[in-house]
């Protein structure tokens, strides 16, 4: 039987964390699928794709949403340049895989859910830190029941930005960023694979640092004016019931909170950082003196970047739903809006979207 052809993608944005897709779709995904092309408005940064992984087509951005050596495109530019590229995709019958967010506003969101919908084509989105060993082994656990029925979570992150190791950190301070949009999205994105939707949120979201300055290379020395709130504090209430709080923020030297707990009816589960694939896993029953670290159950405890694209290029020819998918981007990125506008607005804020319950993961 002739093999079936994998599945092409074209990356558009060879930045920061490009190297680890590249590493992981040219390496432990590439079973599955193939890295056609790549471009950058940098073109060295294209270049060196070629150079250190092979990839056979260094082209322009148009060029290569347009190519037919490309069914999938990732898209790997900065949060307010997602909307151009991932639009261009889907009007050029693309499926297209975004980094996180989905896109910075709603509006650019909903429009590009509108036009791939209308032309047949998929829309992913990061993270797919959830299909990991750690995020999978918590859902078994809930699903199976450990800890009970869930009435409450929590999470929290916290540290004090990226001005000191990002190359190119202004975009984290300016329209899009934050610490919400930023990481906001794999704590939201674990609370949903774990509990379901969140139907109601408010929140609190300051700015109490102004002004930062740049300590990495090569911009050392240079001061960000700061656009956006930099410490956010949530309420979720979920369409289940439980209720959530969550905390982001850019203001934070050090703190001893854990990433998300999960509170039961009979037992609490720890979960591991959400920007990771691996563990650990606590559990800690209503009877039990001390808290069980539970092995991991599943695959992929190391960093498996590109997990939620390889699924979505999977699901194309399976013919079913993938897991780290628009809907569900844009759910997070509703709450994520949510909680700013409730804090602008000192009221509740309905969340308007919703999304389903992504299928458990144990490998492909
Ligand atoms: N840096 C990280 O550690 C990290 C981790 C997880 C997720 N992310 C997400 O990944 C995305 C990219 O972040 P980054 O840190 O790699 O940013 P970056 O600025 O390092 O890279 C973005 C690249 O996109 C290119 N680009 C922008 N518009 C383009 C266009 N129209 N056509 C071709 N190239 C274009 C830029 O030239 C740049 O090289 C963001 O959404 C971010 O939230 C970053």
């Amino acid at each position: 039987m002739a093999e079936l052809k994998k599945p092409r993608i074209g990356i558009v944005g060879i930045g920061n964390i490009s190297g680890i897709y590249l590493k992981n779709l040219t390496g432990m995904h590439s079973k599955h699928v193939q890295v056609t092309a790549v471009t950058d408005l940098i073109h060295e940064r294209a270049a060196k794709a070629n150079t250190d992984y092979g990839i056979p087509h260094i082209l322009k951005t148009q060029d290569l949403i347009e190519s037919p050596d490309v069914d999938i495109i990732l898209n790997i530019t900065q949060p307010p340049d997602h909307y151009g590229v991932a639009l261009a995709a889907v009007k050029a019958g693309k499926h297209v895989y975004d980094e996180k967010p989905l896109c910075a506003k709603r509006e650019e969101a909903q429009e590009v859910l509108k036009v791939a919908t209308a032309n047949k084509v998929k829309v992913g989105g990061s993270p797919d830190t959830f299909l990991g060993a750690g995020g999978q082994t918590c859902r078994k656990l809930l699903d199976d029941g450990w800890i009970g029925k869930p009435v409450a979570a929590t999470a929290f992150m916290a540290n004090h930005g990226h001005e000191h190791w990002h190359p190119g950190p202004e975009f984290y301070y300016k329209k899009g960023g934050g610490p919400m949009f930023d990481m906001g999205p794999y704590y939201l994105t674990a609370l949903v694979n774990l509990l379901g939707p969140i139907a109601r949120v408010s929140g609190s979201a300051k700015t109490p640092i102004k002004q930062r300055t740049i300590t990495s290379e090569p911009l050392n020395g240079t001061v960000i004016d700061v656009e956006v709130p930099t410490t956010i504090a949530g309420v979720l209430d979920f369409s289940s019931g439980a209720v959530g709080t969550i905390i982001t923020s850019f203001d934070v030297y050090s703190h001893t909170l854990p990433f998300i707990e999960i509170y039961g009816t009979e037992g609490t589960l720890r979960v591991p950082d959400p920007n990771t694939f691996g563990g650990p896993v606590y559990v800690k029953r209503y009877r039990e003196e001390n808290w069980s670290e539970i092995p991991l159950l599943r695959e992929y405890k190391e960093n498996s970047r590109g997990l939620g694209i390889t699924d979505l290029a999977l699901s194309i020819g399976e013919n079913r739903p993938h897991r780290a998918n628009g809907e569900m981007a844009y759910h997070v990125l509703d709450v994520m809006h949510g909680i700013h506008d409730a804090s602008a607005s000192g009221s509740y804020y309905d969340v308007k979207s919703t999304c389903t319950r992504p299928e458990p993961f144990s490998g492909f």
